[in-house]
């Protein structure tokens, strides 16, 4: 497969193939789109790619059990999150490097978000500057919650001075991933021979001498650091990456203002259990002291659903939106939201709940009454 050249790349953003109408459909397409590195890195997971692929199969394994007749007039999906009101339990999850998926990059996938009033969280790792992608991210309207993502390198100025700037811009809330102290093993990027393009800026980085195993160990965030961001912080502080009750616990105790239930997308600790497993231990920990959010394999409507009434107050989606993104730019990524969107007020109307909050019932996950 040839590498796209930048132009080429440019020229895909008016509007999607015709003919995707899934989120399988756009995975399909953007995988003959990118180079085979580049797919190994967006899509790939850590070792054997266990917990990737069992991610996606528990919620299938999730079977939904409807009630009919009830009245859905006037069905919505608008909810409250860190209690704000927005129009949907949908945000981008915090990814790297949008860039690989197409020269727009972040201001793409931001203003894609805004228009599908879904939530955006702005990696770190973004190859445009945190302030550019606030403004994509269009205000007023029906908007999704914007928050950031950081990750703890050991560098509590740097990590202050991120937050500050991130308030400042109009972000509302950070999200401290905590399932990464160190890359995890990813054996299809090494088989592919991915590595980062040097052209692409990090500008929220310091500029990096390589580091190696012992100094990123030494690096690597505790929860003092949580307490201490907590702290510091003039937002509202997330972590991501709980996957056991007990550091559930401890982080509500600490004043978290939520979680995100997340094995990284399966990138990082491979034969971790699937999300959508994990999730009802830890939203029964939290029991409703914190906002929880879920991600990992969220693929269908019905995988929100199912994510609510296992526990969620909203999914995050990873990959889907940089495969939009490699179709067709903004209009591809926006494309993946309205698809996910679309099935997701089907699939309540269809289980006969008007209100997000009615999804959060156990029996629709259940077993049918005998
Ligand atoms: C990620 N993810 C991630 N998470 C994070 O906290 N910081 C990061 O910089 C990144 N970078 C990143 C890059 C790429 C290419 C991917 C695919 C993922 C993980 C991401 O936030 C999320 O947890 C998973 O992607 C969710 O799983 P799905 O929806 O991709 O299956
Ligand atoms: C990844 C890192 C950047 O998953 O979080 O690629």
């Amino acid at each position: 497969m040839p590498r796209l050249e930048p132009a080429t790349a440019s020229a895909r953003h008016t509007a999607p193939p015709p003919g995707l109408i899934s989120l399988a459909d756009h995975e399909a397409h953007a995988r003959s789109v990118l180079d085979p590195a580049t797919w190994a890195y967006i899509n790939g997971g850590a070792g054997d790619g266990f917990t990737l692929r069992a991610n996606r199969d528990a919620w299938d394994a999730v079977a939904l059990h409807p009630r009919v007749l009830a009245p859905l007039a006037g069905l919505e999906t608008r909810t409250t999150l860190l209690g704000k009101a927005c129009p949907s339990p949908i945000l981008v999850a915090p990814m790297a490097r949008h860039g690989l998926a197409h020269p727009d990059g972040e201001l793409a996938t931001a203003l894609a978000a805004s228009a599908l009033g879904a939530g955006f969280v702005l990696g770190t790792q973004s190859g445009r500057p945190l302030e550019e992608v606030a403004k994509a991210f269009a205000p007023g309207g029906e908007r999704g919650p914007l928050w950031f993502q950081l990750y703890g390198f050991g560098d509590r100025d740097g990590m202050r001075e991120l937050v500050a700037r991130a308030s400042a811009a109009g972000y509302e809330a950070v999200m401290l991933t905590v399932d990464a102290p160190v890359q995890g093993v990813r054996d299809d990027e090494r088989r592919a021979g991915f590595a980062p393009p040097p052209g692409l800026p990090m500008p929220h980085l310091p500029p990096q001498a390589a580091a190696g195993l012992a100094d990123l160990l030494a690096r690597a965030p505790t929860w003092d650091d949580v307490a201490w961001l907590l702290a510091h912080s003039p937002l509202p502080v997330l972590l991501k990456g709980i996957t056991h009750p007990d550091d559930a616990r401890l982080a509500v105790e600490l004043g978290v203002a939520g979680l995100v239930v997340s094995n990284h997308g399966g990138r990082v600790l491979d034969t971790m259990p699937a999300t959508a497993t994990l999730l009802p231990a830890v939203a029964s920990a939290v029991a409703g002291r914190c906002a929880v959010l879920v991600d990992g394999g969220v693929r269908r409507g019905t995988d929100i659903v199912k994510a609510i009434a296992l526990g969620a107050d909203a999914v995050l989606v990873g990959r889907p939106i940089l495969h939009g993104l490699a179709n067709a730019g903004a209009a591809g990524a926006a494309h993946v939201l309205r698809l996910l969107g679309d099935e997701f007020s089907a699939a309540m109307a269809l289980c006969g709940r008007r209100r997000v909050a009615d999804l959060r019932d156990p029996a629709l996950v259940g077993r049918p009454a005998p």
